[in-house]
């Protein structure tokens, strides 16, 4: 028996269709109808709450309907030895691509100025920028910001990318670890963010961090929202050190009705849309990890534990 939980109630029934159609013969169930906890084998899902995989005590695998898996280790009470995998999925990171694009040429082309001069009726030129010296970082060099890095190249601007460990890739300086963030912080004009959440990224992006940003420099957020601390980002934007900020992940989602984001003239806000999890694209991997957490082999696209992404 698969177990599905899905916190969408109307989005639930295409994810239970799809995975019945692909798995012939095994019984999809949907949260919180769960039955006997004993049939449950493998668990699909987003933020199962706290302590119920550990009440399944015949289970072989979980897996998250996202790339990030911050929401797994929310569980104090995780099963030690399941076997965890994520969604990596071309659809979902072309997707990403595509909102990164979106805002990366947003700022880059001024879009923000130009909308307020048109406000005003005003026909004004500003000094425009070249992309020829236009310097864009992405902090994350794995599926998505790998992938956004490959397009970006495209445009000429000047390329650079932060990770954990070391990268080597084409026409782009590449900066590693906490001795490489302050040089890599310090050349980027143009911010994405595409890290998980883990203890080591929360709460990355302060104050302190930010202010090693160039002056007028934007920041793109769709890793998480705990990544970045709100009020710092709010003083930056207000001080004029940071020149704009578009954020898809929010500390709290959906985002309260009377936080500063919504109204500030320079946040652009879309509500963590921008790269949905589609059962048409994902659900062959989660019917292929199925069978190896039954068969006991390793899962496709594992999370590790010790990491945590
Ligand atoms: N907004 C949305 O709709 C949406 C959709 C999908 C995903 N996401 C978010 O995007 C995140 C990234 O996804 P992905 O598939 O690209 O993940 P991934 O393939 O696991 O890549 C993660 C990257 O982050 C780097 N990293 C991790 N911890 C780090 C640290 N402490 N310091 C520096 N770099 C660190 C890793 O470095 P190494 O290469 O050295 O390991 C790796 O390059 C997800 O975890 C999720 O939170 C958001």
């Amino acid at each position: 028996v698969v177990l599905l939980f899905k916190s969408d109630p109307d989005d639930t029934r295409g994810w239970t269709a799809e995975l019945a159609r692909r798995l012939p013969g095994v019984e999809v169930r949907t949260w919180p109808d769960v039955g006997d906890p004993a049939d449950i084998e493998f668990c699909v899902g987003w933020a199962f709450p706290p302590g119920s995989l550990r009440g399944f005590p015949n289970l072989k695998g979980l897996q998250s309907l996202g790339a990030g898996v911050d929401h797994v280790f929310r569980d104090p009470d995780l099963p030690e030895a399941l076997p965890i995998a994520r969604i990596v999925d071309p659809y979902m990171t072309e997707d990403m691509t595509q909102w990164v694009m979106l805002n990366v040429l947003r700022f880059h082309k001024q879009d923000p100025d130009y909308r307020r001069l048109q406000a005003e009726g005003r026909w004004d030129e500003l000094p425009p920028p070249s992309w020829r010296d236009r310097r864009v970082g992405v902090m994350g060099l794995g599926e998505l910001g790998g992938h956004a890095l490959e397009r970006l190249r495209y445009f000429g601007y000047k390329l650079a990318g932060w990770s954990r460990t070391k990268k080597r890739i084409d026409r782009v300086e590449t900066f590693a670890g906490e001795e490489g963030l302050r040089p890599f912080l310090a050349r980027t004009d143009i911010l994405v963010v595409l890290l998980p959440l883990t203890p080591e990224t929360e709460d990355l992006l302060n104050r302190e961090r930010l202010s090693r940003l160039p002056k007028g420099a934007f920041v793109i957020n769709a890793g998480r929202g705990r990544l970045l601390v709100d009020e710092d980002l709010i003083a930056m934007l207000d001080s004029g050190h940071l020149g704009g900020a578009a954020l898809d992940v929010f500390r709290q989602e959906p985002l309260a009705a009377d936080h500063a984001f919504w109204k500030h003239p320079k946040v652009v806000i879309t509500p963590h849309v921008s790269a949905l999890t589609r059962a048409e694209t994902a659900v062959p991997q989660i019917v292929e990890n199925y069978r190896r957490a039954l068969a006991g082999e390793p899962l496709l696209h594992p999370v590790d534990r010790r990491r945590r992404y």
